[in-house]
């Protein structure tokens, strides 16, 4: 009930008196004020006005179940959501989640990660009240040589809502990174899956994005950005899960449909800021530089060689930089 009033506040630019909320849920007065109670002490701020009613004045960046339910509006991608203040990994709970049964779609979230994975067993910065750590859980009943392709649907999702909600122009660097203009990484995606050989139990794709972090370990500050840092202001949380929920839903409705990229990679090309440069591909002990043309609908990467040759370069052991930096 609490994130169906939040929506119902958020939705209303006027004072929604006390008997509509009761009459509409069918609640007491009583319950309708305490969760009004909840909704302040959680940073809410909520005018309650004698003969009038109650009015949503402002929502800070608040992460919780109730907001982040109340702000998504999609058919399946995230309409569950399991929220943590702190976990060990929300790869690793939703991986939970997948063992227990829980719906296609689920959306695990957490404010802090103490054991947050990055791809190729490195950590992933985690700290807490700064940026989005997520992972939906999947189901997909396609076989699993194609569960690669679903990352990038994330990249997809997560570029189209950064945009949607910032106005930033950030892009995607193959396979799956989120960068900005500047060519800093903004956000990580990792894909793991749980499968027999023809079968899929189920996928589980986790996304952090850097959303108001200032401060990065010596480590990665000189790689890693935010959207605070480029933007120059902080960005609800909340909204911005909401609007990668909504093109992530839409990215895989449609990959479902034929099973590959080929109704996406037209998008994602749009996006890809390798496209159209010089790129060094990382093969294991042998680099060679290319020119990056885009992807193809299995989501390998073609390039051009010097010699005019035409290259498919597949992910997971190679990796591309760009010949002056990392785009
Ligand atoms: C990368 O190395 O680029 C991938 C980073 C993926 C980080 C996210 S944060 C949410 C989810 N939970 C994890 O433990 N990792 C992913």
């Amino acid at each position: 009930m609490k994130s169906e009033i939040l929506r119902l506040l958020k939705s209303s630019d006027t004072y929604l008196s006390g008997q509509q909320i009761c009459e509409q849920f069918q609640v007491s007065r009583t319950a309708v004020w305490k969760v009004m109670e909840q909704l302040k002490k959680e940073g809410y701020q909520i005018e309650a006005v004698r003969n009038k009613g109650y009015r949503l004045v402002d929502s800070p960046d608040v992460m919780s179940k109730a907001e982040i339910e109340s702000l998504i509006s999609t058919k399946w991608a995230g309409r569950h959501v399991v929220y943590y203040g702190e976990t060990d990994s929300t790869n690793t709970r939703a991986k939970e989640q997948g063992e227990r049964g829980a719906e296609h779609g689920t959306l695990v979230i957490a404010d802090k990660q103490n054991a947050g994975k990055g791809r190729r067993g490195r950590s992933w910065e985690s700290p807490q009240g700064t940026s989005i750590y997520m992972t939906i859980l999947l189901r997909p009943g396609i076989m699993p040589v194609k569960a690669p392709q679903m990352t990038l649907l994330m990249a997809i999702a997560a570029t189209q809502g950064i945009r949607r909600v910032t106005g930033l122009e950030a892009g995607i660097k193959w396979p799956n990174d989120i960068v900005s203009l500047t060519g800093k990484k903004l956000c990580g995606i990792l894909t793991e899956m749980s499968a027999e050989i023809d079968y899929i139990n189920y996928v589980v794709i986790g996304i952090g994005v850097n959303v108001n972090q200032e401060l990065f370990s010596q480590e990665i500050k000189e790689r890693a950005t935010s959207l605070c840092l480029e933007l120059g202001h902080k960005v609800q949380r909340s909204q911005l899960i909401a609007a990668i929920m909504e093109s992530f839903e839409k990215c895989y409705d449609k990959f479902m449909e034929t099973e590959d990229l080929s109704g996406l990679m037209e998008e994602y090309n749009s996006l890809l800021v390798n496209r159209g440069r010089e790129v060094k591909v990382l093969e294991p002990g042998h680099e060679y530089e290319a020119f990056a043309m885009g992807i193809n609908e299995t989501g390998e990467l073609i390039v051009k060689t010097a010699d005019g040759q035409e290259k498919n370069i597949f992910a997971g052991e190679v990796s591309v930089r760009g010949v002056y930096g990392y785009v």
